[in-house]
């Protein structure tokens, strides 16, 4: 009996439209235990966000199996947090009130996380700011502190760093780490980006397109912190470079 977070088996996605079908996903298999960084790349197509999706609760139409701790996924919820390459955080609402959102901010227990939340992600002394006062990466670092005061099961992050230039897109790689050690929340992180693959994850599952299936899944077994310029993260680097020639080399084909 497994005791995995996320357990899936033989998924599969089609999308019909007016035309014809696209069939995004073909076959997944991956179970996921707690408290893992799952890392998830793969050429741009071959259904990372529709996986991501799925296992948001979002998208309820597949064939196969998808299960929370056991159990079907009936639709969106608390217990799953995600994150979109953009912020999406209430332009009218100041930070502290944009991680409350629904919850009452006056109640003392709410007050206690989010002060909690805000040390996290480091920003404080920005509790009363508004959206249009902050960067990028704080904002972003808002919507993480939204999705981790619900206390999610998963986080699930699609390209949240995508939008950010190199310098504090490094930065929020080194607060997710942070708060992850912390946490221990399990993580579903999808990024293009082959380096913020092997510096977050501690499995690194490589996508290939038509259709969407597992081409490897590549362990990280390197210790925290991670140093990008070390032999041994370029080792791992180079094996999913080497996965991402062997999807080239398919694609050029057909
Ligand atoms: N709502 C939809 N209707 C029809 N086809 C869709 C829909 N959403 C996604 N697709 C198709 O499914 C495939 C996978 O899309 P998906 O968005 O999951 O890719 P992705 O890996 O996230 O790509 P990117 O890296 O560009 O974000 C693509 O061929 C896409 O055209
Ligand atoms: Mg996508």
């Amino acid at each position: 009996m497994s005791n995995s977070i996320v357990s899936i088996n033989q998924l599969s996605k089609t999308f019909h439209t007016n035309k014809d079908q696209v069939q995004a996903l073909r076959n997944i298999n991956l179970d996921i235990q707690e408290g893992e960084f799952i890392t998830v790349i793969g050429p741009s197509g071959c259904g990372k966000s529709t996986l991501l999706k799925i296992i948001a609760g979002l998208d309820l139409d597949y064939q196969g199996e998808f299960l929370l701790e056991g159990k079907n996924v009936k639709g969106p919820g608390i217990d799953k947090g995600y994150i979109f390459q953009e912020p999406r955080l209430f332009p009218w609402l100041n930070v502290e009130r944009n991680i409350a959102a629904d919850l009452n901010i006056r109640d003392p227990k709410v007050r206690e996380k989010v002060d909690e939340l805000i040390n996290l992600v480091k920003l404080t002394g920005f509790e009363k700011s508004y959206p249009r006062e902050l960067s990028g990466g704080m904002a972003q670092r808002v919507a993480i502190a939204r999705a981790l005061l619900r206390n999610p099961k998963v986080l699930l992050l699609d390209e949240p760093f995508g939008a950010l230039d190199a310098f504090t897109r490094a930065h929020m790689q080194e607060v997710l780490l942070d708060i992850w050690k912390k946490n221990k929340t399990t993580m579903i992180f999808v990024t293009h980006d082959i380096d913020e693959a092997v510096f977050l994850g501690n499995r690194i599952v490589i996508l290939k397109p038509r259709p969407g299936s597992i081409q490897d899944i590549v362990p990280v077994v390197l210790p925290i912190p991670r140093k990008k310029t070390s032999e041994s993260f370029q080792e791992i680097r180079l094996q999913v470079v080497n996965e991402f020639e062997k999807i080239e080399a398919l694609q050029s084909a057909f």
